[in-house]
C-alpha cells in the first residue's frame, strides 16, 4: 500500500482539523496517510509516495529553515506543492509580483531593513506586518494617535532583519469578512468567511494563530474571476510550477474598487473542509492522481 505523508508541524497536529477527513479519504481511496511534523528528524521521506505539505503553521519564525527542507525533501519524495512554489509564496513579497501582473492587491509600502522607517499620515487606520508571516504573527491595526507604538514595532521587525508591509486598514473587512477561496488541482471547491482578525480581544491558539471566525461563502462572480485570474499567472511566475497548485487558498477582502488581494495561500492553508462538502474526497483524488 502507497503512504502519503500529510506534513504538518508538531504543535498544530492536533488542531488541524483537516487531517483526519483527508486521511479517512485518502484511505477510501487505497491510500495510507501518515501525519508527521515537518521538521521531525526521524521521517524518512523517501519511503512516502508523496508528502502534502499541510499545516506546518509554525514555518514562519525560520523560514529559510523550511524552504531548505523543502528543496532536500523534494529530492527524495514528490512534495506539494513542489519547494519552487512553497519558496516564492513564503515571503509576501509575491504580491508585488501579481501587482506588476495587473492584479489587485492591497496597496502595500514595503520597508526593507536599512531604510527609514514611514507611515501613512493620511490620518485612517492602518495595518503593520511581516513579510514572511503567517497566522496574524506580530500583526497589528493601527489607529490615528498610534503612530508612535507603530513606529516601535516597524523599528523593531527591522531590527530583526525582516521587510515590513504597511497598507490601509481596509475597513470592509469588519462587516463583510474576508472570503478564502478554496482550489483544489486548479478547480473551485468551495469559498469560506473569514471574520475580521485585528480587532481587539482576539485570541491566539496555541501560540500558532489568531483565532479566526469561519463559516461557508458563496464567493461573487467577480471574487472567483479574480481568484482565477491570480491562479492563471502561476505557470509564468514560477518557473518550476507547470501543474495547477494541488491546493490553493486565494484571500480577497472587499474595497471600495471591488475585492482585492490580501493573501495568496500556496503554503499551509487551512482548507477548511467541514465546510466545503466532498472537498477532502477531491483532494484525496488530486493526491492519488498525482502520486498513483
Ligand atoms: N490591510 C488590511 N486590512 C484589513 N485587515 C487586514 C489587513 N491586513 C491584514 N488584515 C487582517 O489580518 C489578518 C492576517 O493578515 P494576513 O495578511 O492574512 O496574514 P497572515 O494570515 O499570513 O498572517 C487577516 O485575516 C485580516 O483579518
Ligand atoms: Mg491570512
Amino acid at each position: 500500500m502507497k503512504t502519503v505523508a500529510l506534513v504538518t508541524a508538531a504543535a498544530a497536529r492536533d488542531l488541524d482539523e483537516d487531517l483526519a477527513p483527508l486521511a479517512s479519504s485518502l484511505e477510501g481511496r487505497g491510500l495510507e496517510p501518515a501525519v508527521v511534523a515537518w521538521d521531525d528528524p526521524r521521517v524518512a521521506w523517501g519511503d512516502f509516495a508523496g508528502a502534502v505539505v499541510r499545516s506546518t503553521w509554525d514555518y514562519a519564525p525560520r523560514r529559510d529553515a523550511f524552504v531548505a527542507w523543502a528543496e532536500a525533501v523534494g529530492k527524495e519524495v514528490r512534495l506539494f506543492n513542489p519547494p519552487p512554489v512553497l519558496r516564492w509564496n513564503t515571503d509576501k513579497r509575491y504580491l508585488a509580483d501579481l501587482a506588476a501582473r495587473g492584479i489587485p492587491v492591497v496597496p502595500t509600502r514595503w520597508i526593507l531593513p536599512g531604510q527609514p522607517v514611514s507611515l501613512p499620515e493620511d490620518g485612517a487606520p492602518f495595518v503593520v506586518k511581516p513579510a514572511i508571516s503567517a497566522g496574524a504573527w506580530d500583526t497589528a491595526r493601527y489607529a490615528p494617535g498610534e503612530e508612535a507604538r507603530a513606529h516601535h514595532h516597524v523599528a523593531r521587525l527591522l531590527a530583526e532583519g525582516r521587510t515590513v508591509m504597511v497598507q490601509p486598514y481596509l475597513g470592509r473587512v469588519d462587516t463583510s469578512g474576508e472570503t478564502g477561496l478554496v482550489y483544489v488541482d486548479g478547480a473551485f471547491s468551495h469559498a469560506i468567511r473569514k471574520g475580521a482578525i485585528l480587532r481587539p480581544g482576539t485570541r491566539v491558539v496555541g501560540g500558532l494563530y489568531a483565532e479566526e471566525r469561519i463559516e461557508a461563502r458563496v464567493p461573487t462572480t467577480r471574487e472567483r474571476a479574480l481568484a482565477e485570474r491570480v491562479l492563471s499567472l502561476l505557470p509564468d511566475l514560477v518557473p518550476g510550477a507547470p501543474e495547477p497548485p494541488l491546493y490553493a487558498r486565494v484571500d480577497l477582502i472587499p474595497s471600495e474598487c471591488g475585492p482585492v488581494l490580501l493573501e495568496l495561500e500556496l503554503t499551509e492553508p487551512s482548507l477548511f473542509h467541514a465546510l466545503g462538502p466532498g472537498s477532502a474526497g477531491r483532494l484525496a483524488r488530486a493526491i492519488e492522481g498525482r502520486v498513483g
